[in-house]
C-alpha cells in the first residue's frame, strides 16, 4: 500500500510508477484505488471508460490498461460529482423500508429511518470494506497488487493498515517540514496498526538540481533512519521517473518490510516541541532526541 496522511504528495504517482515497473518486470500486476472522494488512477492511466464488469457469481472483473488489472472508484462514480460521504445512496431495501412504514401509517418512523441513515452513512468504509473480501474482485493469476489510498487516517487507511494481507507500506513525504511532520504521524499510525513498512520515498524534493522545499531529501533519508526503516530513494520533479521505479521495485521485491516496535515514536508532546523550531537544522535535532526517547 501507499499511503501518506497529507494530500498531494505523490501517492497516486508512486501507485502508477510502482506497478507500471512491477509490470516491466513481467510481473503480473494489479491496481486498487481506495481515494474514495478524489480517485485519480482512472486519469493516470486514462480508463475512466474501461469499467469493471460484474462475472456471473458476482465478482467484479477488473478492465486491463498497459497489461495492468485496475480497480478505481473513478470508474464507478459519475464524472464531475463530487461524492460525500453523507450523501449515501438509499438502496432498493431502505426504500422498501421506508414505504412499510408510511403504508403501516407511520410516516415519521420512515423520516426517522432515512434520517438515522443519513447520521450513519458507512458508505465509504463498507464500499471498501467490501472491495477488501477476499473474492471480491477477480484479480485473476495477479502476483502483486498495488493500492493506491486517499490522504487520511481515520477509515481508509486504517482498514487497510489493519489487513493481515498487506505486504508492507510505501509512505511518500517531500522534503518539507510540514511533509515530515505527517510522515512521523503516518509512520505512527502503522507502528500503532502493527502493519509492516517497506520504506520512506522522497518525492519532488529537486527540480533540475534546484531544492524545491525548505528541507532536502537528506532530511528524509534522515528520518527513515532514525525510525530504523529503509529509504527507498529520492525522485526528482521530473517527467519521465521509470528509471527511478526499476530500481525502486528492485529494491521492494528484496526487502523484508519491518514492524515499528510500540515505542518508537513518541505517543504525544512531539508536535509542539516541534513547532518551537525555528530552523529546518533545529527541526532535525528535534526530531533526532524525540526519537531516541
Ligand atoms: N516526482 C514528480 N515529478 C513530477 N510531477 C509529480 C511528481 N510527483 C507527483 N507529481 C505530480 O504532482 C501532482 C500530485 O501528485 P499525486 O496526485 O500523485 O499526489 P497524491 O499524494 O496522490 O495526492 P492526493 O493526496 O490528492 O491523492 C500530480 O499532478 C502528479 O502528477
Ligand atoms: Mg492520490
Amino acid at each position: 500500500m501507499v499511503a501518506s496522511l497529507k494530500g498531494g504528495v505523490g501517492k497516486t504517482m508512486v501507485t502508477a510508477e510502482i506497478a507500471r515497473a512491477m509490470a516491466r518486470r513481467g510481473l503480473k500486476t494489479g491496481i486498487l484505488d481506495l481515494d474514495y472522494s478524489a480517485p485519480n488512477i482512472d486519469v493516470v492511466f486514462d480508463c475512466r471508460d474501461k469499467k469493471p464488469i460484474r462475472s456471473d457469481n458476482s465478482t467484479v472483473i477488473p478492465p486491463e490498461i498497459e497489461g495492468i488489472k485496475i480497480i478505481s472508484f473513478g470508474q464507478l462514480w459519475p464524472e464531475r460529482t463530487a461524492v460525500m460521504t453523507e450523501d449515501r445512496q438509499v438502496d432498493s431495501e431502505d426504500l422498501q423500508r421506508a414505504i412499510d412504514l408510511i403504508e403501516a401509517g407511520r410516516p415519521e418512523n420512515a423520516i426517522q429511518y432515512l434520517k438515522l441513515l443519513q447520521e450513519h452513512p458507512g458508505g465509504t468504509i463498507e464500499h471498501v470494506q467490501m472491495l477488501l473480501q477476499p473474492g471480491a474482485i477477480d484479480w485473476g493469476d495477479c502476483e502483486r497488487l498495488v493500492l493506491d489510498t486517499p490522504p487520511e487516517s481515520g477509515g481508509i487507511v486504517r482498514i487497510v493498515a489493519e489487513s493481515p494481507n498487506i505486504f508492507g507500506a510505501i509512505v511518500v513525504c517531500q522534503p518539507s517540514r510540514v511533509s515530515l511532520a505527517d510522515a512521523i504521524r503516518t509512520l505512527d499510525l502503522f507502528r500503532k496498526k502493527g502493519t509492516p513498512i517497506i520504506g520512506l520515498l522522497s518525492n519532488q524534493g529537486t527540480h533540475r538540481g534546484e531544492q524545491r522545499y525548505d528541507l532536502t531529501d537528506e532530511h528524509v533519508f534522515h528520518l527513515a533512519s532514525e525510525m530504523g526503516i529503509s529509504f527507498l530513494g529520492a525522485i526528482p520533479h521530473e517527467n519521465n521517473l521509470g528509471g527511478y521505479f526499476d530500481i525502486i521495485v528492485e529494491y521492494i521485491e528484496h526487502s523484508s518490510p519491518r514492524v515499528l516496535p510500540q515505542d518508537t515514536v513518541a505517543d504525544t508532546e512531539w508536535k509542539p516541541v516541534l513547532r518551537a523550531a525555528k530552523t529546518a537544522g533545529a527541526f532535525i535535532d528535534l526530531l533526532n532526541k524525540l526519537m531516541s526517547r
